[in-house]
């Protein structure tokens, strides 16, 4: 009896701190399908020997190998393409294929004395190798020797593959001009996460941002307006005759080196050339393409207010930002660029767009009215479904399948047409149930342009998603057939994205919630094992010195009025055992100040509450200066 409680127990402590290590230690996102952890540990020698298949297409992941292994640890790495079972790294395709795994999965054995990694294809072994580089210290994130460093991970078996195969994130980079290299070190970034689309947002009101050849205006005068700060879409308008040097775009040139960096991290490039809405950039390059009278005098905007969305979607223009569905050009227009963008982009779909395309204008177009009259089209979503389903052909003619913004099924979806649900799920449940390819995109969970913590700290945008709601999304409503169901993209949109870092800021880390939601399996998903693991990797994130929104540790306010009409505060975290500490006095909170254990009134002649969050006795959260007229605003506004 009591030899078996002492097992008993030892069998608990054992269990616990196994337990507790696995959370410390492994801390791979997104989630993989399983991990054993075993006794032991692997070190990195300091002479390495990988063997890897002779392969063009694993050249890239070679070296990403290569720079991981020997620059932070000044190790040195010997690469042999035969098989060698000492070898330190062994990389190794199937010869027969092992079906669980698929195209993408990988499995990694980490072993005292040897690694290996097994995989059907290439793309398998680069997130194998995603993987391991994760269990080794996050110091290997740096780009730059350091030293008193044990290159240890813990001994695993980990057999992993991807829940879905469209893994997406979409950068515009028409809002604001994003360079080439920017867009690499994008696709760097994503690729540890195991994101395998990059959706380009290449054309839209702001700048049309490729070289079609034979359109030369596009480049010309598309691809620039005047460069302004501070709350786009609020901006004064531009003199006539202002400088218009902000911008850019892509050569062909530089599209066939972003295709195939791409292509080297197993990343596909989904180009959006987006019609026949949000087309202001290509109007101003070539006016005919309007149907308005005086398009001619038409500018690329520069974050001035053009739209009017009061009466909500779709707004109401007041300068015609579209495309003419009942002008022949238009048409020719467009095979002309489908054509080129065709031949550049590899990936099997094109996406036109589709979204937010105002008809006010359309609706006092003698031309549109005619349009109408010939083809039997009753209204403004029939005139664009004419529109959608016209350019279908076009794109179909090139090779390539078409898939659009949901809007595409007002008026009758085109027959072939795939579906990215962005308004909510519902467009994308209707567009499955008809048989239709969709991708799960919806603003509730994804749409990463949105704060994602207090407007009174984040710079504004006009909605919020935090962290722990992007890891809520579910890319598979139970109402469809899975197949039909490709997988889900995060978006970031950048009116308000001005530079590279406030892109990696927003990207991350809800981009981490939102790969886990794609690749790993739902079973397995869990928001604090998650949020454990999110704060290993904002330490990977600072060594690789790629910038994270620390959001998520801010406190969350929330406003209402006691019966005496009193100001009610109340205070809260996303994140589970952080204490809040809070001064009215104007003075800076620290964990010496008041903690917050309930609801708070202000003192009478209170004017500011600061708050600040900690984790014992270390602050994690920003101070935060909440003035008290914004919490009476925010109370009275209910
Ligand atoms: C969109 O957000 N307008 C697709």
């Amino acid at each position: 009896m009591k030899k078996s409680f002492i097992l008993l127990f030892l069998c608990f402590v054992t269990v616990t701190a196994f337990g507790q290590n696995v959370q410390s230690r492994i801390a791979i996102i997104p989630e993989p399908v399983t991990i054993t952890e075993n006794p032991g540990s692997f070190t990195l020698p300091h002479h390495i020997t990988i063997e890897a298949p002779a392969r063009a297409d694993l050249k890239e992941t070679l070296a990403f190998l290569t720079q991981k292994l020997t620059v932070p640890t000044g190790n040195e790495v010997k690469i042999i393409h035969r098989e060698s079972a000492d070898a330190t790294v062994r990389l190794l395709l199937n010869k027969q294929v092992n079906n669980t795994i698929g195209d993408e999965g990988y499995q990694l054995s980490v072993m005292p004395a040897q690694v290996v990694i097994k995989a059907n294809k290439p793309a398998g072994l680069f997130y194998g190798i995603q993987s391991l580089i994760q269990l080794f210290p996050a110091s290997i994130e740096t780009d730059n020797l350091v030293k008193n460093v044990t290159w240890e991970t813990p001994c695993v078996e980990i057999t992993d593959y991807p829940r879905f195969g469209w893994r997406g994130l979409m950068f515009d980079v028409s809002r604001h001009f994003f360079t080439k290299q920017e867009v690499e070190q994008y696709i760097d970034q994503m690729v540890r996460y195991k994101y395998n689309l990059l959706h380009l947002h290449l054309t839209d009101d702001q700048g049309w941002r490729i070289e079609i050849k034979g359109l030369p205006k596009l480049t010309e005068v598309g691809a620039w307006n005047v460069k302004k700060e501070g709350y786009f879409g609020t901006f004064t308008p531009p003199a006539p005759d202002a400088l218009r040097n902000y911008g850019g775009f892509y050569t062909q040139d530089d599209i066939k080196e972003l295709v195939q960096y791409a292509k080297a991290r197993f990343v596909n490039i989904l180009p959006e050339i987006d019609v026949p809405g949000h087309s202001l950039a290509a109007i101003a390059s070539y006016p005919e393409l309007s149907c308005t009278p005086g398009a001619d005098k038409y500018q690329v905007n520069s974050g001035e207010p053009f739209m009017d969305w009061s009466h909500g979607a779709p707004p109401i223009a007041l300068v015609d930002n579209t495309l003419c569905p009942a002008n022949e050009k238009v048409y020719t227009f467009l095979d002309k660029v489908f054509t080129q963008v065709a031949a550049l982009f590899p990936f099997e779909y094109i996406h036109v767009g589709g979204d937010e395309a105002p008809h006010n204008y359309w609706e006092k177009s003698p031309q549109i009215q005619a349009l109408m009259k010939k083809e039997g089209l009753k209204n403004m979503n029939e005139v664009q479904s004419y529109f959608t389903k016209r350019v279908e052909k076009i794109v179909e003619s090139k090779g390539k399948k078409l898939i659009g913004w949901d809007e595409i099924l007002e008026g009758g979806l085109a027959p072939n047409a795939a579906v990215m649900s962005w308004r909510g799920m519902e467009g994308g449940i209707a567009a499955a149930k008809m048989g239709h390819e969709v991708v799960m995109s919806p603003t509730t969970y994804v749409y990463i342009d949105y704060m994602q913590g207090d407007p009174i700290v984040e710079p504004r945008v006009y909605s919020t998603l935090l962290l722990s709601k992007a890891y809520q999304f579910e890319p598979l409503p139970d109402s469809v057939d899975p197949k039909y169901i490709k997988g889900g993209q995060a978006n970031l949109w950048t009116e308000q994205i001005y530079n590279m870092r406030y892109a990696e800021y927003m990207t991350w880390p809800r981009g981490m919630a939102i790969a886990e939601a794609l690749w790993s399996p739902k079973a397995k998903r869990n928001w604090d094992h998650f949020f454990g693991k999110v704060e290993q990797h904002f330490k990977r994130l600072d060594a690789a010195q790629i910038k994270y929104a620390p959001s998520v540790y801010d406190p969350i306010f929330k406003v209402s009025r006691t019966t005496d009409k009193k100001l009610r505060i109340e205070l809260g975290t996303e994140v589970n055992g952080l204490d809040i500490y809070y001064s009215f006095d104007n003075t800076f909170p620290d964990n010496f100040y008041p903690k917050y254990s309930g609801p708070l009134t202000p003192p009478d002649d209170a004017v500011m509450l600061k708050v600040i969050t900690y984790e014992g006795n270390k602050p994690v959260g920003r101070m935060i200066y909440m003035p008290i007229e914004e919490l009476n605003k925010r109370a009275d506004k209910k």
